[in-house]
């Protein structure tokens, strides 16, 4: 093994987590990934500044939808305006409860990035989730590592992956593909099992 494999293998033995800028650097990247077309109807769960969300809202363009699902309204406010500003016709803030999903409609994708670790009991949340989705319907998850020795400390806005799946299972999802895109981050679509 060369001495940056070595490197590398230790820094993520001690610390295994991506940073926002990791996250936000090749969104093309990550929307790719989930394959979208016209028409398709989308949720974006915690959409924050719009960074994937007015991506997916033109993936799906012309006729379908994206749901920006956030619990903050004034984020939900600045998206709007940024869609505005953009032109764009596809995207439809919805503010939901902290603790459950509304969606006006079942979605084709619920996409989830960096928002699975602000979930008060993610098992709960995406059992209920299941309700919302169309048949053959996938859910995104998209989350930094929490893994690694110093983790625990260092990435306090980050998930083990091993709990995320433990926690979809029990939810009654079956994980279908794993994406190594984006660094420090795990990338899992599920189905319903
Ligand atoms: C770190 S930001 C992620 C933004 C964006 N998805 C990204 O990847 O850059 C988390 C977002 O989730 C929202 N949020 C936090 N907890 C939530 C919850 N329980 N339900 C819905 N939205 C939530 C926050 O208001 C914020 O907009």
């Amino acid at each position: 093994m060369t001495l940056e494999g070595l490197a590398g293998r230790l820094r993520r033995w001690l610390y295994a987590a991506g940073t926002r800028q990791d996250r936000l650097r090749d969104p093309d990247a990550v929307i790719a990934v989930l394959d979208l077309r016209p028409g398709m109807v989308v949720g974006d769960l915690g959409p924050g500044a719009g960074h994937f969300t007015l991506r997916l809202a033109r993936a799906v363009e012309p006729d379908g939808v994206v749901y920006a699902l956030d619990a903050s309204q004034s984020t939900l406010d600045d998206l709007r305006r940024a869609a505005d500003e953009r032109g764009i016709a596809t995207l439809r803030p919805v503010t939901v409860n902290r603790d459950r999903l509304e969606i006006p409609e079942p979605v084709d994708v619920l996409f989830v990035s960096a928002t699975y670790h602000h979930l008060p009991e993610p098992s709960k949340y995406f059992a209920e989730a299941r309700t919302h989705l169309r048949p053959g319907a996938r859910v995104a998850i998209l989350e930094s590592r929490r893994e690694g020795l110093l983790a625990g400390w260092l990435a306090p806005h980050a998930s083990s992956p091993r709990r995320v799946l433990r926690e979809m299972t029990d939810a009654g999802y079956r994980l279908i593909a794993t994406h190594d895109v984006v660094r420090g981050y795990w990338f899992g679509q599920f189905e319903l099992a």
